[in-house]
């Protein structure tokens, strides 16, 4: 934390408390649409990526909460783009991380902010209503798990491991395929649950042993690449400097699994 002045810290403080009741209202909020979900209005975006009211209003009210007490702050959320603002302050906002789980009843989404402040991810919140769950990283200062401490696993052996993966109709299937098969070749165990962001926030309480997905959003896995790192574990240093925009392949591990990863997926 030694790049940043009293001031600085003071207002990224302020900031972090309040993103919390942010996420614990929002996921309040997507556990009542999920409640009532057959009357949830979807479209397509493209092949298998869906947007619901549910994502549209949950990011609305989250982008209202943060306008309402931090006015000239920037914010980057999945459904709304980008409010443009001359500020060092960026949030990174996806109000329904797992939108083909909550709109198919499979409860296993989350909310992700994450907050950059001088083009530094300073803290992230993962919150999973279904498990009531609150996920917290700030930059120097551990992750938490609804207030205790979390780690990664210690795990070594490729083949005792689970590693969680995500894929998107974005990648050719030769790629997602190609790991898939070295992991199985490897006697590694694999899990495809459909929140990158929960996948991280798994990794960083070590349930499983990693994370890998060729090509993500920047606010899915804004908030959970902190959280793995304050967890102690290892995240990709290849992610580029405009991941803002264009996103990044994403590989998180412990330390013990990184080089036998990092082989298998080509991801440095
Ligand atoms: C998706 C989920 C999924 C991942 C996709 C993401 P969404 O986000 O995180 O696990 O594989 O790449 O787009 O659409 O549920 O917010
Ligand atoms: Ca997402």
């Amino acid at each position: 934390m030694d790049d940043l002045t009293k001031n600085a810290r003071g207002d990224l403080e302020q900031r972090f408390l309040r993103s919390k009741d942010i996420a614990v209202a929002a996921g309040d909020l997507a556990g009542r649409f999920f409640e009532n979900r057959n009357a949830l209005k979807i479209e397509t975006k493209s092949i298998q990526d869906y947007v619901s009211n549910a994502d549209k209003e949950v990011e609305s009210k989250i982008i209202h909460t943060i306008n309402a007490h931090f006015p000239n702050d920037q914010i980057v959320g999945e459904e709304s783009g980008c409010k443009v603002a001359d500020s060092d302050y960026v949030w990174i906002v996806d109000p329904i991380d797992g939108t083909a789980n909550f709109i198919n009843g499979i409860p296993h989404f989350c909310i992700s902010i994450a907050l950059c402040f001088l083009g530094k991810v300073r803290f992230g919140v993962i919150y999973d209503p279904n498990q009531k769950e609150l996920f917290d990283a700030f930059r120097g200062e551990g992750a938490f798990l609804n207030g205790k401490p979390i780690k990664v696993s210690n795990n070594s052996d490729l083949d005792q491991s689970m590693i969680s993966c995500g894929h998107s109709f974005r990648i050719k299937d030769e790629i997602y395929l190609g790991v898939i098969r070295k992991l199985l070749m490897a006697s590694a165990e694999y899990r495809h649950m459909g929140s990158a962001a929960l996948g991280l926030a798994h990794t960083a309480c070590g349930r499983v042993d990693g994370f890998w997905e060729q090509q993500i959003n920047s606010w899915d896995f804004a908030a959970g690449q902190l959280l793995v790192e304050e967890a102690g574990g290892w995240i990709n240093e290849s992610i580029p400097g405009n991941w803002l925009q264009s996103g990044s392949a994403i590989l998180c591990t412990n330390r013990h699994l990184k080089t036998a990863l990092q082989k298998i997926t080509g991801i440095k």
